[in-house]
């Protein structure tokens, strides 16, 4: 019996079964910022077999539904979930930002005349930083402490003000989404080339350990912890 359906989104797919993030991503599709479109659109628009993905999804259903004490996000208060974010995701990105930074502004010393693209690399992953430290802020500073208040105090007043502030980081996540593709592209899909260092390496591998953890971040944003607000 098929667990999932293709006309269910993706966001919803994910926000019942979490792990199924994991086959999205093997099949880079984009659950996150994409997360409202149905599953069929994300197959038909990737050619990918239909069979085969939804296996895969109920495959996975199998084995979590062995495991224990996995958490179920939806069921978590807005406070339990932010402070989920904040410890998990927020954390991690600090922590690997700074050391990305520092290995691409290297690897673009070192290997920028033979490989142009570093350039580009360089540039859009700062424009990332420097969007993604904004980002950080303006939720730890005013959207999560709203959404938090609302937990014990909620009004339709605060309602309204979450709402609108919402908007604007949903707007910074789509944007935060268009420079990882792009970084995607640009180096065909982070293959490192034959004369690149370990330092080459090493920042592929984080850019793309980002990726994967800002993917599993924006998804518990968009499409658990914002829809109750939507
Ligand atoms: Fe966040
Ligand atoms: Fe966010």
């Amino acid at each position: 019996m098929r667990i999932f359906n293709t006309t269910q989104t993706l966001g919803e797919i994910v926000a019942i079964m979490p792990k199924a993030s994991e086959v999205f991503k093997a099949y880079q599709i984009d659950f996150c910022c994409g997360g409202n479109r149905s599953l069929e659109a994300a197959i038909k628009e990737q050619n990918l077999d239909e069979q085969e993905i939804l296996s895969k999804l109920d495959a996975v259903y199998e084995a979590t539904k062995k495991l224990k004490n996995t958490v179920d996000f939806r069921n978590l208060s807005s406070s339990e979930l932010i402070d989920y974010i904040l410890n998990t995701h927020h954390s991690f990105a600090k922590q690997i930002v700074p050391s990305i930074s520092e290995m691409t502004t290297k690897i673009l010393r070192v290997h920028g005349s033979h490989h142009e693209e570093l350039f580009q690399v360089h540039k859009l992953f700062h424009g990332l930083k420097t969007e993604l430290e904004q980002h950080f802020i303006k939720e730890e500073e005013i959207l999560f402490p709203l959404m938090k208040q609302y937990d014990t105090e909620p009004s339709k007043e605060l309602f309204d003000k979450i709402k609108k502030t919402m908007k604007e980081t949903e707007d910074e996540h789509d944007g935060a989404g268009d420079i990882l593709k792009e970084l995607r592209k640009i180096t065909k899909d982070y293959v490192v080339p034959d004369d690149g260092c370990a330092t080459y390496e090493l920042a592929y591998k984080q850019l793309q350990e980002l990726e994967s953890d800002l993917f599993e971040h924006i998804h518990l944003e968009n499409n658990i912890l914002f829809k109750r607000f939507d």
